[in-house]
């Protein structure tokens, strides 16, 4: 089994380190790889995804990323290194970004599109100095997402919510119609629709209502981001990106916390979750995702990093994590 890992920027690598230490006692028998993506590989290669990282991907068993982005670029330069991570979700074609969010009175599931919608429509300046940003999607985009929440509703709690702006954007009508097309195919899930404004209000009020969410790429990063302030907060959200092709791409929902980097005290919880999910979606490995998700709870209760109240660093983090996995005390 290869892994291929992109650490990318800021507190990426450091909490790549952990979550690579820690793979290695549950999946002895995996490679891991690093590569470059984002701003270090602009630096290294002047371009955030080199074709080496992007063919290593290709060749690997599932991809583990870290994150992107960095202030030695500016969002306006062509090529910065957030497009780096934009190109490989949408190369590897991983279109469902699943961003699961657990706690007190929380148990839900965000099935976010990641490869269409505003973040991949075009961009320009019209000469009257007009701004625009285009905003599209074709049905079958829409149609194999929906069909990837159905399927996960179906293996949880039967419920599934669908968030759009049907009274206002074109492209949520149709969202909401095939939202109600594809029910038709899923009898045994109960669906109801949500506008993206009731479904901030109602996410914050009362979290217990929701099971599945899908919604598209917009929608989806920024109540995967309310979702983790209810749940833990950022450090501790993990994602899961798959499509129908082999290889999934596994990352943290936080960002490269450029306040923390070089300062060993990031959070890798969110960081060794997403290798759970790399083992559960990615590998098939179920077994082995349980094992890390209980060791990375423990830790988290017996040694907690400062963004949870403790004063562990990442790397004592780690050491806790790795020593529960090798007494066994937390095998599934
Ligand atoms: C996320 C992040 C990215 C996104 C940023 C870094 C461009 O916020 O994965 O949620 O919006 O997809
Ligand atoms: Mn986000």
């Amino acid at each position: 089994m290869r892994i291929a890992c992109l650490p990318g920027d800021g507190v990426g690598g450091e909490v790549m380190q952990e979550a690579v230490r820690a793979l290695a006692i549950v999946l002895p028998e995996a490679t891991t790889e690093e590569h470059l993506l984002g701003a270090v590989a602009i630096d290294a290669r002047g371009d955030p995804l080199p074709p080496e990282t992007l063919q290593a991907c290709r060749d690997a068993d599932a991809v583990l990323m870290g994150a992107v982005g960095s202030d030695r670029y500016t969002w306006t330069d062509d090529n910065n290194p957030e497009d780096g991570m934009f190109r490989l979700r949408h190369e590897l074609d991983v279109y469902a970004n699943l961003r699961p969010s657990t706690g007190p009175g929380i148990d839900l599931l965000i099935v976010r599109e990641l490869v269409g919608g505003l973040y991949f429509g075009q961009r320009g300046v019209d000469p009257d100095g007009t701004v625009w940003d285009r905003l599209e999607y074709h049905p079958s985009q829409i149609e194999r997402l929906v069909r990837r929440g159905f399927e996960l509703a179906r293996t949880r709690s039967g419920r599934l919510t669908s968030v759009d702006k049907a009274n206002v954007l074109a492209t949520s009508r149709l969202w909401r119609s095939i939202v109600d097309e594809v029910a038709g195919d899923y009898p045994d899930v109960d669906v109801r629709h949500l506008l993206i404004d009731t479904a901030g209000m109602r996410l914050v009020e009362n979290p217990a209502e929701f099971d599945v969410l899908v919604t598209e790429n917009t929608f989806g990063d920024i109540l995967s981001d309310v979702a983790a302030a209810l749940s833990g907060g950022i450090g501790v959200a993990a994602s899961a990106c798959i499509g129908d092709g082999r290889v999934g791409l596994f990352e943290p929902v936080h960002g490269t916390a450029p306040d923390l980097a070089g300062r060993g005290i990031a959070n890798p919880t969110a960081m060794i979750l997403s290798a759970a999910l790399m083992l559960r979606y990615g590998l098939d490995r179920p077994a082995e995702a349980i094992a890390l998700e209980r060791a990375v709870e423990a830790a988290q209760l017996e040694c907690p990093t400062a963004d949870a109240g403790g004063t562990a660093t990442t790397s004592e983090f780690g050491d806790h994590v790795v020593s529960l996995l090798r007494r066994g005390q937390v095998a599934a």
